[in-house]
C-alpha cells in the first residue's frame, strides 16, 4: 500500500491497545503490535530488549518520528558508531527516512547527520563511539538503537541523558538485543522493579514478527542456535548474565527477590553497614552504607542501598545515622581493617549514642565474598525491591577487578554482622570457629530479637527512606 493512501496520523499505531499486528479496520496493512507500542504511564526510559528481527529498529524510528511530528524540537537518534547511525537507523529498510511521510522530509544532511522535519523539528544523528558529540543538545527526545554494544557509559550517562530536558514529555527509547554489561545491567535492573515507574522494560523473541519475517530464515536459525545461549539472547532475547567468578547472577537475585513488603518475615535484627571510602571528593570512591536484615528464617533481607559517592566522612556518618533510625536498626557495622574504627569514631562525632559495631573479615578479596555467593546459591539472601548498582556489581564483579565495589563490600560487611555468612551453609559445619571466614565482635552484646511485625515498621518510614535514598536526606542530622 502506498504512504500516500494511509490515513494520517496513525499508520503505524492502531486504536487498539494489544493488537497483534495484523490488520484490522482501516489498518489494512501490517502496524504495530501491542508490544511494539509506547508503555503507558510516565515513564522516561523504555527500554524494548528483545531477540533479533522482532523489529526493534522499526519500533524505535517509528515512536521518534511520531514525537517529532507531535512537537517541533531537536531529537537525537543515537547508535554504537557512525556507520551504524547512518546506514541503520537513517537510510536503512527499518530506518528512519523509510517510515516518513511523502512530503514530510525538508532535508537531510548525510554530512552532519541532521534529519530536517518540514515542521521544522530536527533529528540530530549521533554516535555512540563519539560521547563528547552529544553534549550541548537540549533534546524533547532520543532514541538509543543496540545500546547494549554502545562502548562508552558515557554516552548515556553523560551525553544523552542530561540533554533530555526540554519540551512536554522528554523520553528515551532504548531499543537492543540483551548482552550483559553494566549499564545494561543497571537500566534492565530498574525496569523489573515496580516501585520504579521511570523505567520500562518491554522483552520479545524474533518469534513475536513471524508474520514478517522469512520462515526459511527463521526455521534455518532455529535449526542452528536454538536451545543454545547464543539462542537464548539472540534469538528468544533473554539477558544471559553470570560473569564467571561473579558473586551471583541477576537470574538468582530475581528468583528470591521480594517484591511485595508483606512477603517480608519478622526480623529479628537489622543493620546499617559501612564500607568507607578513604578520600572524600569528586574522583574519590564512593561510602557504601547498605542495610541488611535476619528474619526469623535465618535468611538475610537487603533492605536499603544509601551508597554516597564523594561524600566527607560527616556527610556519610549523618546519612547512615538517618538510614538507622529510619530502619530502627540495632548496630551500624563497619569491617576492622577497612575503616572500622573510623567508623565508630565518625558516627559518634554525629550522635554518640549510635550503637556501633566492627566485624573482622579475616581472609582477602575472593574469599570473604564466597559464603556471600554461596549465600546467594542457596536463596537465602533476599532483595527487598531492587538496587540497581548493588546488583550490577553482584553480577559483574570479579575478585580480578582492580576496582572495589563500595556497595557490595558494605553488603559482605552486613552478612557478616548478621552471622548469615557464618554457620549458615554446609561448608561451615566442617570449618573449626577459628578457621571460619570472620567471626562476629560481641556477638552476646547484640539486642534481643525485635518485637512488632515487619510490615509496620516498613509502612512507617516508606516516605523517607524514599527520600534518603534519592539523597533529599543528606543534611538531615
Ligand atoms: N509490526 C510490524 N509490522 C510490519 N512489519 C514489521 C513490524 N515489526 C517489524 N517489521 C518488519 O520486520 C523487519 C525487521 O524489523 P527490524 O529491522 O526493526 O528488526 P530488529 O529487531 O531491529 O532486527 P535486528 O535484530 O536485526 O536489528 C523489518 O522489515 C520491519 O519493517
Ligand atoms: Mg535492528
Ligand atoms: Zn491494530
Amino acid at each position: 500500500m502506498e504512504l500516500a493512501e494511509r490515513n494520517r496520523p496513525s499508520d503505524w499505531y492502531c486504536d487498539r491497545a494489544d493488537c497483534d499486528g495484523l490488520p484490522h479496520d482501516r489498518w489494512t496493512w501490517n502496524h504495530a503490535r501491542g508490544k511494539q507500542r509506547p508503555p503507558d504511564g510516565d515513564w522516561f526510559i523504555w527500554l524494548l530488549m528483545t531477540g533479533r528481527g522482532f523489529g526493534k529498529t522499526r519500533c524505535g524510528a517509528e515512536w521518534l518520528l511520531n514525537k517529532a511530528r507531535d512537537y517541533q524540537s531537536d531529537y537525537a537518534c543515537v547508535a554504537p558508531t557512525w556507520r551504524d547511525v547512518r546506514l541503520v537507523c537513517a537510510q536503512g529498510p527499518s530506518g528512519l527516512l523509510e517510515f516518513m511521510w511523502d512530503d514530510e522530509l525538508a532535508d537531510y544532511n548525510k554530512g552532519s547527520g541532521d534529519i530536517t522535519l518540514r515542521n521544522g523539528s530536527i533529528i540530530h544523528l549521533a554516535s555512540a563511539d563519539q560521547p563528547d558529540r552529544l553534549r550541548g543538545y537540549n533534546l524533547a527526545g532520543a532514541w538509543g538503537d543496540e545500546f547494549a554494544a554502545w562502548r562508552y557509559p558515557a554516552a548515556y550517562d553523560e551525553g544523552l541523558i542530561p540533554s533530555l530536558r526540554i519540551g512536554p514529555q522528554p523520553q528515551l527509547c532504548l531499543t537492543t538485543t540483551p548482552k550483559l554489561t553494566k549499564l545494561m545491567l543497571r537500566i534492565v535492573t530498574r525496569g523489573k522493579n515496580p516501585d520504579d515507574s521511570a523505567v520500562v522494560l518491554t522483552t520479545g523473541s524474533m518469534w513475536d514478527n513471524k508474520a514478517n519475517l522469512s520462515d526459511l530464515a527463521m526455521d534455518e536459525l532455529r535449526r542452528s542456535y536454538a536451545g543454545t545461549r547464543i539462542g537464548r539472547a539472540e534469538l528468544e532475547g533473554e539477558l544471559i548474565e553470570d560473569v564467571d567468578g561473579a558473586v551471583t547472577t541477576l537470574d538468582v537475585i530475581d528468583e528470591h527477590r521480594i517484591r511485595d513488603n508483606k512477603d517480608v518475615p519478622d526480623l529479628v535484627r537489622i543493620v546499617v553497614a559501612i564500607d568507607p571510602a578513604v578520600t572524600a571528593g569528586e574522583d574519590s570512591d564512593a561510602t557504601g552504607i547498605v542495610v541488611v536484615g535476619k528474619g526469623v528464617d535465618g535468611h538475610g533481607y537487603v533492605l536499603a542501598d544509601y551508597t554516597v559517592k564523594g561524600a566527607t566522612p560527616k556527610q556519610w556518618a549523618k546519612k547512615a545515622a538517618a538510614a538507622y533510625r529510619l530502619w530502627e536498626a540495632d548496630r551500624i557495622i563497619g569491617e576492622v581493617n577497612n575503616g572500622g574504627d573510623l567508623i565508630a569514631f565518625t558516627i559518634h562525632t554525629v550522635d554518640p549514642r549510635l550503637p556501633s559495631q566492627s566485624v573482622r573479615a579475616t581472609r582477602g578479596k575472593r574469599v570473604r565474598a564466597e559464603p556471600v555467593s554461596a549465600l546467594y546459591d542457596l536463596g537465602r539472601i533476599h532483595h527487598v525491591g531492587a538496587f540497581a548498582d548493588l546488583e550490577t556489581q553482584l553480577c559483574t564483579w570479579t575478585p580480578e577487578d582492580p576496582e572495589s565495589p563500595d556497595n557490595l563490600d558494605a553488603l559482605v560487611w552486613g552478612c557478616y554482622a548478621l552471622g548469615l555468612a557464618v554457620g549458615g551453609d554446609w561448608a561451615s559445619l566442617f570449618a573449626p570457629q577459628r578457621d571460619s571466614h570472620a567471626r562476629v565482635e560481641d556477638q552476646k552484646a547484640l539486642p534481643a530479637p525485635r518485637p512488632g511485625s515487619w510490615a509496620n515498621v516498613y509502612s512507617k518510614g516508606k516516605k523517607d527512606r524514599r527520600a534518603l535514598t534519592r539523597g533529599d536526606k543528606d543534611d538531615t542530622g
